[in-house]
């Protein structure tokens, strides 16, 4: 009889330390599943956020007008306009710069139709050739040779004030809204 109350007060002491610990690992979890949670709908919120499909696309500059004379085509770059703070110099992107004549352009996305290797413009044969796989194209950006299934992708423009624009921030891929085809696989004799 004597020894029932230190029992008593030793077994209130376990469910003290039990439910301390069951409210502890209860509040761990809460925080750890919000810390997982926050991001994962970030995600999923922003497209409907910044507007359905066309949340990363922008217009940006790529200069003057004057700086891609008439019948030459030449490399320009743009600053990504969705940065994050950890992308560095990744954040500026090569395209090519074909100016036909007044405001009529072609704006080429750098990478290979194929699997993305930067194309190198060849001026003296009028080719955009890739060093990755030997895909070529045509200065019009279709597909001349090689393993590319099709032209280069282009970037939508516009000539405002003397000053060229393109629709940015996606990479043109077959489902971006900011891609275009361009040109059929023409036959190798043509
Ligand atoms: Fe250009 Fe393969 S990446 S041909």
């Amino acid at each position: 009889m004597s020894t029932q109350p230190t029992v008593r007060g030793s077994n209130d002491a376990t469910m003290t330390r039990r439910g301390f610990f069951m409210k502890l690992g209860i509040l761990f979890n809460g925080v750890v599943a919000a810390a997982l949670t926050v991001p994962v709908l970030g995600f999923l919120l922003s497209s409907v956020a910044r507007g359905r499909g066309n949340g990363y696309v922008s217009w940006v500059s790529l200069g003057s007008v004057a700086q891609f004379p008439e019948g030459e085509t030449r490399l320009a770059t743009f600053r990504n306009p969705n940065v994050m703070p950890t992308d560095g110099t990744t954040v500026d992107t090569a395209c090519w710069v074909r100016h036909l004549e007044g405001d009529q352009f072609q704006v080429f996305a750098i990478n290979c139709a194929h699997l993305g290797c930067p194309v190198r413009w060849f001026p003296q044969s009028g080719l955009f050739m890739c060093p990755c796989h030997g895909g070529v194209y045509y200065r019009d950006g279709a597909r001349a040779s090689g393993p590319p299934e099709r032209g280069l992708f282009q970037y939508p423009y516009k000539v405002e004030n003397g000053l060229i624009t393109i629709q940015a921030g996606e990479l043109p891929t077959p489902g971006a809204p900011t891609a275009t085809l361009t040109g059929e696989r023409r036959p190798c004799a043509s």
